[in-house]
């Protein structure tokens, strides 16, 4: 079993000026928390040269908020797994739900995550149901229509490395958490499907609310390979209080 997965997911809170600031008042106390601990934090594309050369033979690491789902051509506006692989990634989100407005396919997804896989970046893929579906039991059916496209075209790579988070979307930046025992059911269902198919090369994550309250709690469902953290993982202080549960 791989070490539980602390991701840090900026979103578009800072500006680049801030993240950069952020970082640097934080780097070294990153660096040291990554010696022992498993992290990996996700800025804006613009500060990820910055910020993957600065984290260069350090154990952070450090990955981008999506990627395109194309190699390369007339896509303006988007930027490829290879740009993210030359500039030193070695994560990418892809199919959160704050992208959906976007318009974005179960495929399109599949095919990110592909293309992340080409260029030897992890994928960390998001599933989750909305509130509706939640209260209409239709979580399990939900989740499990997301993720197949991935997992069919996944099977086309050799042995592919790859992270599923399960984000509620009525959970994420809400401060409302699935209990326990239902968050248990789902991360285990998501851990049996993939397991079928990928053995250990998957780590399940759950997103969604994460804080240092609840992150123990969480932390001891069995299946549970990780955390994908939004707002709180800007709070630095909150942030050890988690990665140090
Ligand atoms: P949150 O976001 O921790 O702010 O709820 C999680 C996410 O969207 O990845």
């Amino acid at each position: 079993m791989k070490a539980f997965l602390f991701a840090a997911n900026w979103k578009m809170y800072l500006s680049t000026r801030q993240e950069l600031e952020f970082f640097n008042q934080h780097k070294q106390e990153l660096f040291e928390l990554a010696q022992t601990k498993n992290i990996a934090i996700f800025p804006s594309f613009t500060s990820l040269p910055a910020i993957t050369q600065a984290s260069k033979e350090k154990n952070l690491h450090v990955g981008a908020q999506d990627c395109s789902n194309h190699q390369k051509g007339a896509y303006t506006g988007q930027v490829s797994a290879q740009s993210l692989a030359e500039l030193g990634c070695s994560y990418g989100i892809v199919g959160h739900s704050e992208r959906s407005i976007f318009g974005e396919t179960a495929d399109i997804i599949a095919q990110k995550a592909a293309r992340l896989i080409e260029y030897a970046l992890c994928p960390i893929i998001c599933v989750g149901e909305t509130e509706e579906e939640y209260n209409n039991k239709q979580t399990i059916a939900v989740i499990t229509k997301q993720l197949q496209p991935v997992l069919d075209l996944l099977t086309t790579y050799q042995n592919p490395h790859f992270c599923v988070a399960y984000e509620p979307v009525w959970s994420i930046g809400t401060g409302k958490v699935p209990n326990l025992e239902e968050l248990s059911i789902v991360i285990h269902y998501l851990h049996a499907l993939v397991q079928e198919k990928y053995s250990s090369q998957c780590v399940i994550l759950y997103g969604g609310s994460v804080t240092s309250d609840i992150s123990g709690q969480l932390a001891t469902i069995p299946e549970l390979g990780g955390f994908l953290i939004g707002g709180a993982s800007l709070d630095f202080q909150e942030f050890k209080k988690i990665v140090l549960y």
